[in-house]
């Protein structure tokens, strides 16, 4: 015979392991109801006249309508640059080191997007204006900077190209702080010429994350605004190549899904899954440390090639275009292969991470 108390502690196992058992189940439902649905969206017309982004009302303060439509010549790809309002310098030096000029030589188009900074003590809107009549690069939305508006102005470049260059082979969306090496983008484009007729996003894919909870840190995220305890795979948006049939499909799903302010993860992530996007792992490309960066342009130097294409300008504003003028160089056959990789050659000590609102993010500035 067993006694009561052993019984009841048998039954008491029985109920926490019942419990655990559902826990679990619930916890996969979250993964079920994120990558079950499958849509493709077709002849979504964007509607131009629609005066809505999302849920807030919407309208364009400065656009340029023209950018790929200006000449009957083939785009290859356009850049769409998520960029903080009062970055002046950054954008200046993607500017100098590739002008609309070279862009066109490459088949390239380049394209700021920002929002409103009413109380920016610094730049006023008048400065914007400026800058926009001498470059003709910018899109402003009526919205305000902020972190938790990133995902507005995000949606606002991809609507835009589906309205105003929906002729571009490819589009490239990145982050004002980001350098490219602008010489290697058509070979990365070449690589992905298998895939680009199917929806896909290429990037750096980021998987296994999950929320962060804690109510102190910049990237908190509640339960209202993200109920699952993981993220699904998501592409990070510091720069990422896709094309206008997965846009089309992404601008059509926005309405259907509630708003999460961390752009990338909604985008790439949430929005991507649903529509069953192909997400390409490009990471051989990027670096989370800007030190390689600084570590390359000193090897340009020496006429060594680099290994890294993408990474962080480290708070360094005229990265993009320092790295760029010497990377020409390499360009044009002039550089000699590197012996060592350059995370066996150079000494880095921070690391930043890809995905916003991921953990330690460090010097991250305002998009
Ligand atoms: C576009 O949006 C406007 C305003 O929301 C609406 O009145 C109009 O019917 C829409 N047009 C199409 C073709 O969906
Ligand atoms: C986001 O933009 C909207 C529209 O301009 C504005 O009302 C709101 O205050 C902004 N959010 C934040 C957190 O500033
Ligand atoms: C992406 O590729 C890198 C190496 O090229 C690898 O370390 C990483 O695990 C890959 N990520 C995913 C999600 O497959």
């Amino acid at each position: 015979m067993i006694s009561f108390s052993k019984r009841l502690l048998i039954v008491l196992i029985c109920v926490v392991i019942l419990i655990l058992v559902y826990l679990t189940y619930l916890n996969h439902q979250d993964y079920i109801e994120i990558f079950d649905l499958s849509y493709e969206f077709k002849n979504n017309r964007p509607n131009i006249s629609s005066q809505k982004l999302l849920d807030i009302p919407f309208r364009y303060l400065i656009n340029n309508e023209f950018l790929c439509t200006d000449e009957n010549s083939e785009i290859l790809a356009v850049f769409i640059v998520t960029s903080y309002f009062g970055n002046v310098e950054t954008r200046s030096s993607m500017r100098q080191a590739f002008p609309l000029e070279d862009l066109k030589k490459h088949k390239l188009r380049r394209i700021f997007l920002l929002g409103t900074a009413p109380t920016d003590i610094y730049i006023n809107q008048d400065v914007i204006e400026k800058e926009n009549e001498k470059f003709r690069d910018i899109i402003q939305g009526n919205f305000i900077e902020a972190y938790r508006n990133l995902t507005y102005k995000h949606v606002m470049g991809l609507k835009w190209i589906t309205t105003f260059c929906s002729n571009s082979k490819y589009i490239i969306k990145m982050d004002d702080d980001i350098v490219v090496n602008m010489y290697m983008i058509e070979s990365i484009l070449m690589s992905l010429n298998n895939i680009r007729h199917r929806k896909f996003i290429a990037g750096y894919v980021l998987t296994n994350m999950v929320p962060i909870r804690e109510p102190t840190n910049k990237w908190y995220v509640t339960k209202e605004e993200y109920p699952f305890s993981r993220y699904p795979p998501f592409v990070s948006g510091w720069f990422y190549i896709t094309n206008v049939r997965t846009v089309k499909n992404l601008v059509a799903l926005v309405n259907y899904e509630p708003y999460f302010w961390i752009d990338d993860l909604y985008i790439t992530g949430i929005l991507a899954a649903k529509l069953k996007i192909t997400l390409y792992n490009i990471s051989k490309h990027f670096t989370p440390n800007s030190e390689f960066l600084q570590c390359c342009l000193q090897d340009f130097n020496k006429d060594l090639y680099c290994d890294i294409n993408i990474g962080p300008n480290g708070g360094d504003n005229n990265m993009f275009y320092h790295f760029n003028k010497q990377a020409k160089k390499c360009f044009h056959g002039k550089c000699k292969r590197r012996l060592k990789s350059i995370d066996e050659s150079c000494v880095a000590e921070q690391k930043m991470n890809l995905g916003k609102g991921l953990g330690f993010v460090n010097s991250l500035k305002l998009k």
